[in-house]
C-alpha cells in the first residue's frame, strides 16, 4: 500500500506535477552589489551597477534607501543588452505601486507583501525578474539629488518563474506608462497595446484623482490576441484591485493586489497595483488593456450587467445607466513580460 503510494508520488514528481519552478543548475550563478552612502549630483544620471559577463540571467531583487531622494521624482533606468534607451524606465514610487507622494503615502508605511514593501523612510524594494540575456545596467536620476544606499540580486542563466509559469529564454519585460492623462467622462485609455508577441501581464497601477469618485465604476477590458474582441477582465475598478465597494475598508496590502493610498479630500484620488502572477493573464499575438473614466451598462461598448453580455447588436439601454461623471487625471504602470514560442 504504501509502496504503491510512493510510487505514484515518484510518477508525479517525474511528470512534474505540482512541482514549482525549476531544477537549479550547475550554469546558474548569483551576482550582488551595494551602495553605501552614495551621491547623487543634481540632474545627473548615476549608474548604481553594471553586469557585462555575457551569460543571460535575471535581477531578482532591488532595494532603495536614501536620504531626500527617495520621493516622487527618483527615477530608475533599466538599460538592457546595451540599449542606447532604456526599455525600462521609471518613477521609483510608482514601480513600486504608490502614486503621488511619498509624504502622502508615508503614513501607511511598514507594509510589504511578496513582490513589493516600504518598509522605512526609504526601504523601498521589489522582487520583479527581470531578464537579458547579455548584460544591463541601472541608472538613477533625481533633480535635487542626495545621499542614497541601494542593493541589487540576481541569478545567471536563471529564466523568469512567474508563478507556477516557467517564461521562455527569449523573455523580456516591458513597461507601458500613462503620467497625468486627463479624461473626459467615459473616455477610454490604452494601459498597454503590444502587437506581434506572445506574453502575459504581470502587474498594473493606477492612480486616479479626480471631483467625483464615481470614475471608479469602470470595467477593465481587454483585446486578447482577437481586435475585434472584449475580453472582460473587471467589474468595476476597485474589483479589478480585488477589493469592493469603492475601497470602503480602505488601505490593503496583499501579494495579489493593494491599495496605497485613498483620500476623497481635497479631492477623490485613489492608487492601487494588482500582480497577476497567481492569475495568469496570457496572449499569444497581441494584447490592449483598456480603462475607462467611468462606465456605461449594456450600451455598445459598455459594461455588461448580465451572463451572456448582449451583442452589439442586441444592446439595451443605449447611452447606458451612468453616474454623475467628471474629468479624471490618470496615470498607469503596466508591466508585460513579452516572449516568442
Ligand atoms: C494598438 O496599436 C495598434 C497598432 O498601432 C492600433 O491600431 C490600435 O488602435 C491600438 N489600440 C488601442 C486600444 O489603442
Ligand atoms: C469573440 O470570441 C468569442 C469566443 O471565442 C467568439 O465566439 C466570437 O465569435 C468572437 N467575436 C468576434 C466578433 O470575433
Ligand atoms: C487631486 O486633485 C486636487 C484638485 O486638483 C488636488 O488639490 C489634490 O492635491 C489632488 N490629490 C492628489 C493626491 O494628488
Amino acid at each position: 500500500m504504501q509502496s504503491a503510494l510512493l510510487q505514484i508520488l515518484a510518477t508525479l514528481t517525474l511528470l512534474g506535477c505540482g512541482v514549482r519552478g525549476v531544477d537549479v543548475g550547475q550554469d546558474m550563478r548569483s551576482f550582488s552589489s551595494a551602495i553605501k552612502d552614495g551621491k547623487i549630483g543634481p540632474n545627473t544620471e548615476k549608474v548604481l551597477y553594471e553586469h557585462s559577463t555575457g551569460q543571460p540571467g535575471v535581477i531578482t531583487e532591488q532595494w532603495f534607501t536614501g536620504i531626500n531622494v527617495m520621493d516622487e521624482r527618483m527615477r530608475i533606468r533599466i538599460y538592457i543588452d546595451g540599449e542606447a534607451e532604456a526599455s525600462l524606465d521609471f518613477m521609483l514610487l510608482l514601480a513600486h505601486g504608490i502614486g503621488f507622494t511619498e509624504t502622502l503615502e508615508k503614513q501607511y508605511t511598514p507594509w510589504g507583501t511578496r513582490r513589493l514593501a516600504h518598509t522605512a523612510d526609504g526601504g523601498i524594494y521589489n522582487t520583479y525578474s527581470i531578464p537579458f540575456s547579455k548584460s544591463f545596467h541601472v541608472t538613477a536620476t533625481h533633480p535635487v539629488g542626495g545621499y542614497f544606499f541601494y542593493i541589487i540580486r540576481g541569478v545567471e542563466n536563471m529564466p523568469v518563474v512567474v508563478g507556477d509559469l516557467v517564461l521562455p529564454a527569449n523573455t523580456r519585460l516591458r513597461l507601458f506608462k500613462n503620467e497625468d492623462v486627463k479624461l473626459s467622462p467615459l473616455e477610454f485609455i490604452t494601459l498597454a497595446n503590444v502587437s506581434d508577441t506572445a506574453g502575459m501581464l504581470f502587474q498594473v497601477t493606477l492612480a486616479a484623482n479626480s471631483s467625483d469618485f464615481n470614475y471608479l465604476e469602470a470595467c477593465f477590458r481587454a483585446r486578447i490576441d482577437d481586435a475585434a474582441n472584449i475580453t472582460w477582465l473587471s467589474s468595476g475598478t476597485e474589483d479589478f484591485f480585488l477589493s469592493a465597494y469603492y475601497f470602503n475598508r480602505g488601505i490593503y496590502h496583499l501579494d495579489n493586489s493593494g491599495l496605497t493610498y485613498i483620500s476623497s479630500s481635497p479631492a477623490n484620488a485613489m492608487s492601487a497595483y494588482k500582480f497577476f502572477e497567481n492569475d495568469p493573464l496570457l496572449f499569444t499575438k497581441s494584447f490592449e488593456l483598456i480603462w475607462r473614466c467611468g462606465e456605461t451598462i449594456n450600451a455598445n461598448s459598455g459594461c455588461p450587467n448580465d451572463w451572456p453580455p448582449p451583442g452589439p447588436s442586441e444592446s439595451v439601454n443605449q447611452g447606458g445607466s451612468s453616474p454623475k461623471l467628471a474629468d479624471t487625471v490618470v496615470t498607469t504602470y503596466t508591466w508585460v513580460y513579452e516572449y516568442s514560442f
